[in-house]
Formats: structure tokens, C-alpha cells, sequence
């Protein structure tokens, strides 16, 4: 008998015979599986769910013989091979699963171009697993947009159309948008040197990877409160001007800001240079709708980490 109900967390309780036919209660740690397990996104959420130990936690990768996925199995987590784009093998992965954290992959790495169409067919095949298979909750980490249909970026535009995708399809979700990782920017304490993707004064609402984790895990445990919503999970736009100037502040040693090229983005990374525009073109819009991330979670205040508390804790170099 389970005494799973939609407002309990996942990890729950279940009577039953156990030795000498005596009736226990015992813990039945429910399964969560996390797609791209070896990525940065899903790796913030594997080690999350992995120290906090309320959920048994199966890490989904293409590969069960990387050493990614062996240093995850030596973490505690069970790993299953499956690929997003192929519909079978997520039917078998998501078998016994009750709730599914997903990321989707725009990125090519075999043209080292981005391809959305195939990024879509993946969000469309967890769909489909997760209504084949009776998953109770997921969670899909998308990007942020100040709210237009189109932005012109198509790693954003395919996340807006998995977004209403999601939405349409009728399982439980909860969407977590997210800006640019500050655990990309290239940080040298020695040198005061903070080096990135966008310029000098383009506002950028980072998110911090950790944040991701942190965040998914609450979700984990209170599905009913946070069913069928879309959670804002980055900070008010920082310049790499502030960003250089926080980093001074808080260390008293000179930080500089380094932005990447302009014209190496528009000839190597065109989607990168037009989502550097849209940024520059959108400050006001993402200031508005920057607290729609939870502040408080079980009674406790949820900060999301700042650039400063992140600085605050890079190891040593
Ligand atoms: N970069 C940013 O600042 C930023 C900000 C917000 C949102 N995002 C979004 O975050 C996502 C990227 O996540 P990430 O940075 O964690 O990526 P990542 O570090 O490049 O990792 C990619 C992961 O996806 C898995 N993967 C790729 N193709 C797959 C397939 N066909 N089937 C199953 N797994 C597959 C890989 O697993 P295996 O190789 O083990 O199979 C790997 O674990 C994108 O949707 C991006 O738009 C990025």
C-alpha cells in the first residue's frame, strides 16, 4: 500500500511484511531520473540529489561507459543508457520512474552547429515517455525571455516552443528558466581578470548552475505546490563592467572585464552575438519579471547565489 498522495514528496513510506511477517514501515526512496546526468545542468542537479539522499537517483546518458557516467555510478547514482532522440529507449529508461528532471540539447557536437529541430524531437520524446509511462512530475530547465514569442535566438525560440509543448501536453511540470551560467565566465583571482561571452555594458541575468540543483531538489519534494508553474531562476542583469567592479569591491584587488569579440562572435558564433543584442535590447523587460523565483521554501528564506557569493566561493587557483 503506498501512501504516495499528489501532496507528499516523492520519497515516501510503504507498509510492509518484512522478517518474522512482522508489519513495518519502511522508506521507499522513490526514482528520479535526471537527463543529461553528465552535463553541467543535470550534473548540478545529480550532485544536489545525490548529497541530500531523499530520492534514488538515476542518472540517463548516452554512454554508460564514459567516465562521466562511472564517476556517477561511484557517486551513488544508477545509470541507465538512453538517447533523447530515440523514443524506445526513453520508454524503457523512464519505466518505474516517478519523476523525470529534463534538458534538452541544441547543440550539434557532431556539425558544431546548433540544430533545434532535433533539440524539439528530443523535448517532444520526453513528452511522450513521460505520458507512456505515467510519470508524476517533470521538471525542464528552459531559458529565459522577456516574454515575446520570438526572439531571433533559436536556442531561446526552441525552448519557448518546448515550453508550450509542455504545457499542452498535460503531464505535471514545472519550468525552470534560466539565463546565462556564471560558472562560464572565465575567472582568473591571481590575474583580476574576468573574461566572457557578452560586452562591457550588456546587462546579463546569470544564473548559477548550483541554483539549478537547489532548486530542482525543492521542487522534488513539494510537487503540489509548484505543478504546472514557471519558476525564474536568475539574477537582476549585471554589466561585465559591474561584474569587474563587484569583483573589486569584494576582493580589493583591481578586476578588469574582458568581452569577447564582436566580430569573432558574428563570424563564429552567430547565435551568441544575437543573444548578446537581444540582451542589450531587452533590460527593462527582464528586471520586471525577476522575482518569480520562490524567497521563501519551507518557512526558510531561498536566496539565489550572487555573482558575489559565487566569486566568494571559486577554490583557490
Ligand atoms: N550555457 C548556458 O549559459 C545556458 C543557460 C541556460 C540554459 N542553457 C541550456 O542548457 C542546456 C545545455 O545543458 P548543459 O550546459 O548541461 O549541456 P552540456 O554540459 O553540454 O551537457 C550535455 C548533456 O546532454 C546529454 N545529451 C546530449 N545529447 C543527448 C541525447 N541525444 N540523448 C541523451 N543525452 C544527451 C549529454 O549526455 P551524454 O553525452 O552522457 O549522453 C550531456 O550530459 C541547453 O538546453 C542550453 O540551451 C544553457
Amino acid at each position: 500500500m503506498h501512501l504516495l498522495s499528489e501532496n507528499l514528496p516523492f520519497s515516501t513510506g510503504k507498509l510492509c511484511f518484512c522478517q518474522y511477517n512482522k508489519l513495518k514501515f519502511v522508506t521507499v526512496k522513490k526514482r528520479v531520473i535526471v537527463c543529461g546526468a553528465t552535463g553541467k545542468v543535470g550534473g548540478s542537479v545529480i550532485e544536489r540529489l545525490l548529497s541530500e539522499k531523499a530520492f534514488r537517483v538515476v542518472a540517463l546518458t548516452r554512454s554508460s561507459g564514459s567516465a562521466a557516467a562511472e564517476k556517477l555510478r561511484l557517486g551513488g547514482a544508477e545509470i541507465v543508457e538512453a538517447d533523447l532522440a530515440d523514443l524506445e529507449s526513453l520508454l524503457r529508461a523512464f519505466r518505474d520512474v516517478h519523476a523525470v528532471f529534463a534538458v534538452t540539447q541544441p547543440w550539434d557536437s557532431q556539425t558544431g552547429r546548433y540544430n533545434v529541430a532535433k533539440e524539439i524531437i528530443q523535448a517532444k520524446n520526453i513528452l511522450w515517455a513521460c505520458r507512456e509511462t505515467g510519470i508524476s512530475h517533470l521538471i525542464y530547465t528552459s531559458f529565459l525571455n522577456s516574454g515575446q514569442r520570438q526572439t531571433g535566438v533559436s536556442f531561446v525560440d526552441s525552448k519557448i516552443r518546448i515550453e508550450e509543448l509542455i504545457m499542452a501536453f498535460k503531464v505535471s511540470y514545472t519550468i525552470l528558466r534560466c539565463g546565462p551560467f556564471m560558472d562560464n565566465l572565465q575567472i582568473s583571482t591571481e590575474r583580476g581578470r574576468i573574461a566572457g561571452k557578452y560586452g562591457n555594458e550588456t546587462p546579463v541575468p546569470y544564473t548559477a548552475l548550483s541554483d539549478i540543483g537547489r532548486l530542482a531538489d525543492v521542487v522534488l519534494h513539494q510537487p503540489a505546490s509548484y505543478k504546472n508553474t514557471i519558476l525564474n531562476l536568475f539574477n537582476s542583469p549585471v554589466s561585465g563592467r559591474q561584474l569587474a567592479l563587484a569583483a573589486t569591491e569584494l576582493t580589493g584587488k583591481k578586476f578588469i572585464y574582458i568581452a569577447e569579440s564582436a566580430v569573432v562572435q558574428y563570424f563564429r558564433y552567430p547565435e551568441t552575438l544575437k543573444l548578446r543584442l537581444y540582451f542589450n535590447r531587452n533590460k527593462v523587460s527582464f528586471n520586471r519579471t525577476v522575482n518569480l523565483c520562490p524567497t521563501e521554501v519551507s518557512g526558510k528564506r531561498f536566496v539565489l547565489k550572487s555573482f558575489g557569493a559565487f566569486l566568494s566561493e571559486l577554490p583557490p587557483e
